[in-house]
């Protein structure tokens, strides 16, 4: 691979799928190419990896220039900063020296150790569930769940900018698949009347999100699940961006609905480390256990993981300011950028997106914040609909105070006209 434009020089004779993959990769245009980001401003050496602090001798320091310093992180998604929570991190360490760093095995052979069950019933009582189950990743986790609950017989009803990982739940389950308008009730009963009339036999699913991670926005769960439940459609809810932050204490979204079959969560945000689960009845927790190649056949989440993961419920149960507080500062964030002529981005959670339109204006404010300091995002399509670039403003505990002011004026006068909210 060069370097300097990622181009993949061709060897002498090729086979034609390696031809294929070369005509695909040429097809996509500049502003479409994804690179591997760190906290690294842009000039410095791509995905360095950081000296643990104190550490020294690691580099060559002679020979290496002073790298510049590292960009403030208004991008990813630790939202209360539990990745570096002496408590998170100090549970994790002492499992890792009791049981290793890999369980070795899936749950159902020898992988499942105490910590594992300890956070599935930590987690069940804390969000009011009677069965969670541990998975390696969100995705997995998603996966599984769709797949659990429909088969070739199925209508998938999803809101339009669902997860990936569901969308991929949909296609390996073999569901038929329709979206409704974003956030939308209205449009999912249109739908659900719609099948009902025509295949009253089909069996029913619905997806959605508690916290869209590209939009900020949150939809009105109650209504959602009231309309399942008058339908008889299970209603999946994916509360990865919202646990630990949004609902009661944090508890999500969904917390209290009872009308929600299934509740998906990851520890890969708010939660700080990595892995996931499902929660939902008694029912719905054994036909996974029993069904699902997902759970399965996979490894179990890595027992320091697991352990990361109960000390970060822990601190989240003790905690409940560091999400209220975080919720006021996002609050603050959205008044001031409206302020200042943005249009306000949408939801309440501390997830900001500021929508440009263009590929090219999304990267340009990007490039704008990289020079003042800041890292976030500019998504662009496919991850957002055509014509919808944004860029991706994460809140966390602990930023700096002047962030706000720095991040108005790296983004300059808001464009004009301002591009239409959806
Ligand atoms: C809404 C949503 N669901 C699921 C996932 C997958 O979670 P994980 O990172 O644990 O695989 C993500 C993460 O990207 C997400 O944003």
């Amino acid at each position: 691979m060069s370097g300097a434009d990622d181009t993949i020089e061709p060897a002498a004779a090729e086979p034609p799928w390696r031809q294929q993959l070369r005509a695909a990769l040429g097809d996509l245009p500049a502003v479409r190419r994804r690179r591997l980001r760190s906290l690294a401003p842009a000039g410095a050496a791509a995905l360095q990896p950081a000296a643990p602090e104190g550490a020294t001798g690691a580099r060559d320091e002679e020979a290496s220039p002073p790298s510049p310093s590292p960009l403030l992180d208004l991008a990813s998604n630790d939202y209360l900063g539990l990745s570096r929570d002496p408590s998170v991190l100090a549970a994790a360490g002492s499992e890792l020296a009791a049981s290793g760093l890999g369980a070795g095995a899936s749950r159902l052979v020898s992988g499942t150790r105490p910590v594992h069950l300890q956070l599935e019933e930590a987690l069940a009582t804390w969000l009011g569930r009677e069965r969670v189950l541990l998975f390696p990743s969100g995705f997995q986790a998603n996966l599984a769940a769709v797949c659990a609950l429909a088969d070739r017989h199925t209508l998938v009803l999803a809101d339009r900018l669902i997860h990936h990982s569901l969308l991929a739940g949909v296609r390996a389950s073999g569901a038929r698949l329709k979206r409704f308008a974003h956030n939308d009730p209205a449009d999912l009963e249109r739908l659900l009347l719609h099948e009902q009339r025509s295949r009253p036999e089909a069996r029913l699913l619905v997806l959605c999100e508690s916290l869209y991670s590209m939009e900020g926005s949150t939809p009105p769960l109650a209504d959602l699940a009231a309309l399942c439940a008058r339908h008889g459609a299970p209603l999946l809810v994916d509360e990865a961006h919202a646990l630990g932050v949004l609902g009661p204490g944090g508890r999500g979204l969904a917390h209290g609905i009872a009308d929600v079959a299934i509740v998906s969560g990851t520890f890969g945000k708010a939660f700080g480390s990595g892995g996931a689960f499902l929660a939902g009845d008694a029912l719905v927790g054994d036909w996974l256990l029993q069904s699902s190649g997902a759970f399965r056949y996979t490894t179990a989440l890595a027992p320091p993981l697991a352990a990361g993961a109960l000390a970060a419920l822990g601190r989240i149960q003790v905690d409940p300011h560091a999400a209220i507080s975080l919720l006021a500062r996002s609050g603050r964030w959205r008044d001031a950028l409206e302020a200042a002529d943005w249009p306000r981005p949408p939801g309440e959670g501390p997830i900001l997106s500021l929508r440009l339109g263009s590929d090219a204006a999304a990267l340009a404010a990007q490039q704008r914040l990289e020079a003042a300091g800041l890292l976030a995002l500019a998504i662009r399509p496919p991850t957002v609909p055509e014509g919808t670039a944004r860029l991706r403003l994460v809140l966390r505990s602990g930023l700096p105070a002047g962030t706000l002011e720095k991040l108005l004026e790296a983004l300059g006068p808001a464009p004009l006209p301002p591009p239409a909210c959806r």
